[in-house]
């Protein structure tokens, strides 16, 4: 059985950044409200006069990455792509990127777990590379969801959360130290609706849509905030013990948590919980807000970028999110 690592991370992010005060001029919210409750201060959303898409982002992100893992793009043998914001209803995004990069016709995965899309991908990502399936596979988490948000009052608890970006990492055979030990996923069903949005789907809201009778409300994401909150603090708190726990190590050794950008409150109940230091764990949702899919591969970027993470520290992944789904990557940067 073969080791895999992350040879190169990338990230990509809009440029129209949007504050809280710019939010608080469409509907009724402020400034304060979100700091307190969420850690935001601004999000990024794509404008009409720069538009993209999550494949075209991710594209961005991929061309980064590729680049800082300093390898041709045609020694890529698979593409794994997450996102809940797809180009189209079919095919996913990764075929998109096949394309865009201009490489042969290798395979092209597309993942829909949400929050926790990076973590699976990488877990697949990882079990390719250790049976020697693949030696390359580029792993994108891109979310393009401003179009989506309901910007009025009616939407505030959402829409002032969310924000778009594309994170990429390519993940390789391991000949060093460097090392994914460990990837842990779990789903819970019965809570799939507290945090999500419905249609367009085959039964919801897809036949209406062409008559125009649709009910506009199935197109808007739904979020049981306090709920979604109450389990978040746990499970976060559970599957990063079960990493630990699986490679015998303990808080102490974790040079560096990367959360999912979830929520500023959320993070911090779990750093405390954990009995972390500041500088062990990384958090930048207070500029992107909450990217979903994307959020801990730009974060991982942006901290390898910063010098805060660096060959041989060992970084903590973990995600909760829609499904409810959360998991957590232990492995050796
Ligand atoms: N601006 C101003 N007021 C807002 C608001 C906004 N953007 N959104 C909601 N409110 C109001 C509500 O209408 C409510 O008003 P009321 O008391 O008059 O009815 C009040 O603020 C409190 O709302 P509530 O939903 O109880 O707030 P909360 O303290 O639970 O905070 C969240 C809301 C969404 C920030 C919080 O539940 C949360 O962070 N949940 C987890 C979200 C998350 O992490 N999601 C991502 C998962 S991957």
């Amino acid at each position: 059985m073969y080791n895999s690592q992350i040879i190169g991370l990338g990230h990509y992010l809009p440029q129209n950044s949007v504050s809280n005060d710019d939010l608080s001029k469409i509907m009724d919210t402020s400034d304060e409200w979100i700091q307190e409750r969420t850690g935001i201060l601004s999000r990024r959303w794509v404008d009409s006069e720069n538009k993209m898409s999550s494949s075209e982002m991710g594209y961005k992100a991929s061309l980064m990455a590729i680049k800082n893992a300093g390898i041709d793009k045609n020694e890529i043998d698979h593409i794994l792509f997450a996102t809940i914001s797809p180009d189209y209803y079919f095919p996913g995004n990764g075929v998109l990127v096949q394309d865009l990069l201009g490489v042969g016709t290798i395979g092209a995965t597309d993942i829909r777990n949400a929050c926790s899309g990076f973590i699976y991908a990488l877990s697949i990502a990882n079990a390719y590379i250790q049976t020697g399936l693949y030696k390359n596979i580029l792993v994108i988490g891109s979310e393009l969801q401003s179009p989506v948000l309901d910007k009025t009052t009616n939407g505030r608890d959402l829409s002032v959360i969310f924000g778009d970006g594309a994170g990429a990492a390519v993940i390789s055979r391991s000949d060093n130290q460097s090392k994914i030990y460990s990837t842990h996923l779990h789903s819970e069903g019965k809570n799939s609706l507290e945090l999500s949005m419905k249609g367009p789907s085959v039964i919801h809201g897809m036949t209406e849509l062409k008559t125009n009778t649709a009910n506009p409300q199935l197109f808007s994401p739904y979020m049981n905030g306090q709920m979604v909150f109450k389990n978040a603090i746990v499970r976060f708190e559970e599957v990063i013990k079960e990493a630990l726990n699986k490679n015998e190590f303990t808080i102490e050794d974790v040079n560096c948590l990367i959360p999912h950008q979830a929520n500023l409150r959320i993070s911090q109940f779990i750093q405390k919980k954990l009995g972390l230091k500041n500088e062990q764990v990384f958090n930048n949702i207070q500029k992107y807000g909450n990217t979903t899919g994307a959020s801990i591969p730009i974060a991982f970027s942006e901290a390898v970028e910063q010098k805060r993470i660096k060959r041989g520290d060992l970084v903590c992944l973990a995600a909760f999110g829609s499904g409810f789904t959360w998991g957590s990557a232990l492995l050796r940067y």
